[in-house]
């Protein structure tokens, strides 16, 4: 089957036509460089239904339906595509994740964990959350190869002090299970982001793409 579209060609051309199936891709980037209306955007342009896990509060139905409106989707139908989970801690988040595994079924197509380190980044003992944090991975990378689904990893940056530059939280574990990784940059121009392919399965590493941010959601820049 083939991968889910973006709805930007530059994004799918450097994802190598889009988000993989059977396979967990990473999008990380500092705050508003647009993780959230690309996991959005995917969830809305391809058939099938999304699991959206909703950790900060950044999941907005009003933005959903005002970028469905924009592209002639009607926002009712758009918002029905979403079935959205608020765990409100990490064990939680386990659960709920767990919990896929009887709800999702075939007429799915994307789940997206919005941040899957939002929860993890608060709580104390780090080494045995890195244990948890692997177990969650390795259910959504069972459940995308059970249901052919693309899965959306978002998270977030920190500033590591020793490599003196911002990376992802939990870099090593989310590396090792996350075969595609997408990280997003701000740009001098406000509503213009940069999309840097950290790694991919079949595609050169370090080849980026720019896009805009619009009423639409996310936009080739010719557009
Ligand atoms: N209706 C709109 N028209 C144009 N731009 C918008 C609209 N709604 C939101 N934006 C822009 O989208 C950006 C935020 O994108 P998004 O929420 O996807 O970022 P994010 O990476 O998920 O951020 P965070 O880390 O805070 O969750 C902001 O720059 C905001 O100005
Ligand atoms: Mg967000």
């Amino acid at each position: 089957m083939r991968p889910l579209s973006t709805g930007s060609r530059a994004l799918d051309e450097l994802l190598g036509g889009g988000i993989g199936r059977k396979v967990l891709t990473q999008v990380y980037g500092a705050f508003a460089t647009g993780k959230t209306t690309l996991a959005a955007q995917v969830a809305l342009l391809n058939s099938g239904k999304t699991a959206y896990i909703d950790t900060e509060g950044g999941f907005s139905p009003e933005r959903i339906a005002l970028m469905a409106e924009s592209r002639g989707i009607e926002p009712e139908r758009a918002l029905q595509k979403f079935l959205v989970f608020e765990p409100g801690d990490f064990k939680e988040q386990r659960r709920t994740l767990a919990r896929l595994k009887t709800i999702v079924d075939g007429s799915f197509s994307l789940i997206v964990v919005d941040s899957i380190t939002a929860h993890y980044r608060v709580e104390e003992n780090k080494s045995k959350l890195l244990t948890e944090l692997g177990k969650q991975l390795q259910i959504l990378l069972w459940l995308s190869r059970k249901f052919n689904l693309g899965v959306i990893v978002v998270n977030q940056v920190h500033f590591d002090s020793k490599a003196g530059a911002l990376k992802p939280v939990a870099e090593h574990v989310l590396g090792y299970k996350c075969k595609d990784i997408l990280r997003l940059d701000r740009f001098s121009r406000p509503n213009i982001r940069v999309a840097v392919l950290e790694r991919h399965r079949f595609r050169p590493e370090g080849g980026m793409v720019y896009f805009r941010i619009t009423e639409r959601g996310i936009e080739d820049m010719k557009d």
